[in-house]
């Protein structure tokens, strides 16, 4: 047996002000996109913002239903989307925050895994970096791709011919 030890490296800010221009661009997008989120049951309004290589933002917010499994969260209603309009354009970064009980978060929110596997599928497609910003009204965790937010991913390399 031996022990393999995966690190995952993170950045935080304090302040969106150590920021710059583009990424507050971004950021500030995906703070403005938590008002169209569909968030009836859980009242946790998600609001993300992708950067594409071709310098259009596309912002995404959760969708939920009444049928709870159905609902989709901010990141993947956003990269889908992407991904829909812009088949061959990689996506450079992703800001994601919410809003709740009349405020943003306070602490930045982890994606959740499903969306977290779909960052490395656009990453693994591109084979370019995802930057992720994770934002909260007291600090952004910025992640510099998805590998590291999804140590041990399971991608097409495992599927056979
Ligand atoms: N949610 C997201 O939109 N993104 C995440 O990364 C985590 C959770 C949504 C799903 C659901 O609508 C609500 O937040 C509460 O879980």
């Amino acid at each position: 047996m031996k022990k393999v030890e995966i690190t995952t490296t993170t950045y935080e800010y304090d302040s969106i002000n150590e920021l710059n221009h583009d990424e507050k661009i971004l950021i500030n997008k995906s703070k403005e996109a938590v008002k169209n989120a569909y968030a009836p049951y859980s009242k946790f309004n998600v609001g993300a913002a992708v950067l594409l290589e071709n310098g259009e933002i596309i912002t995404g917010t959760n969708q939920e239903n009444a049928a709870y499994p159905s609902g989709l969260c901010a990141e993947r209603v956003a990269i889908f989307y992407a991904n829909s309009k812009y088949p061959n354009v990689a996506i450079k970064s992703i800001a994601v925050t919410a809003f709740t009980n009349n405020q943003y978060i306070e602490n930045p929110l982890p994606p959740c895994g499903s969306c977290r596997q779909v960052i490395v599928e656009s990453e693994t497609r591109f084979n370019k970096p995802i930057k992720i910003y994770l934002v909260s009204s007291k600090k952004i965790i910025v992640v510099k791709d998805a590998k590291n937010l999804l140590p041990l991913n399971f991608d097409e390399n495992f599927l056979g011919e």
